[in-house]
């Protein structure tokens, strides 16, 4: 069983407002539902013995399993990187980001540019196999994503993420959010990157 974590909005959150925060929230609440939905039926009656990779219950319920939980790790990522105090890149961050890109701005132009053709999140990742981070742009959930690496920076571009605040200005969207990284959760991840794998 997955809980919901409880997200609440906060004064330091400014790249949303509250009202788009809370609807927001409501469809990660749905993605939560969905995930323990689809595991309980995993764990009792799935129909594994009409599995066909055409069309069948049990490969519907796998193609739900990795979009519902991604869904679910996606968004709590998301809403742990967006807000706190330190919202100016700091040196336990950048310092990898210049490894990785040649140039802390290198790296923003280029998440930017990624944020702009994704059609559902916007990725700043650890890839394990090269040791080095990454921008992916991710199509859906559970498309796009590099099979061994880990998300550092999470940014949601589903138009349901900006669209109520922003309507069709997904530019000022990202603007705001560059303004609005929680530096300290991305550097934490960074450091869990580089002493755990
Ligand atoms: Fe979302």
């Amino acid at each position: 069983m997955i809980e919901k974590v409880n997200f609440r909005y906060t004064d330091d959150i400014t790249v949303i407002n509250a009202k788009q925060f809370e609807a927001h929230i409501r469809l990660y609440q749905g993605y939560v539902n969905n995930i323990n939905k689809i595991d309980q039926i995993l764990n009792n009656d799935p129909k594994r013995e009409d599995a066909n990779s055409t069309f069948s219950f049990f490969r519907e319920c796998k193609r739900g399993e990795t979009f519902a939980l991604d869904g679910v790790i996606l968004h709590e990522l998301y809403f742990e990187n967006i807000g706190g105090q330190m919202n100016a890149p700091i040196p336990a961050a950048t310092q990898e980001l210049e490894r990785c890109f040649g140039g802390f701005n290198n790296w923003q132009e280029d998440f930017i540019a990624t944020a702009k053709v994704s059609r559902g999140w916007a990725v700043l990742c650890f890839d394990q196999r090269s040791y080095r981070l990454r921008n992916i742009s991710l199509d859906a959930h559970d498309h796009g994503n590099i099979a061994y690496s880990a998300p550092i920076l999470v940014l949601d571009m589903y138009e349901h993420a900006y669209f109520l605040q922003y309507a069709d200005n997904k530019a000022e969207y990202i603007n705001r959010f560059m303004e609005n990284i929680n530096w300290e959760v991305v550097a934490s991840r960074i450091w869990c990157q580089a002493h755990f794998t």
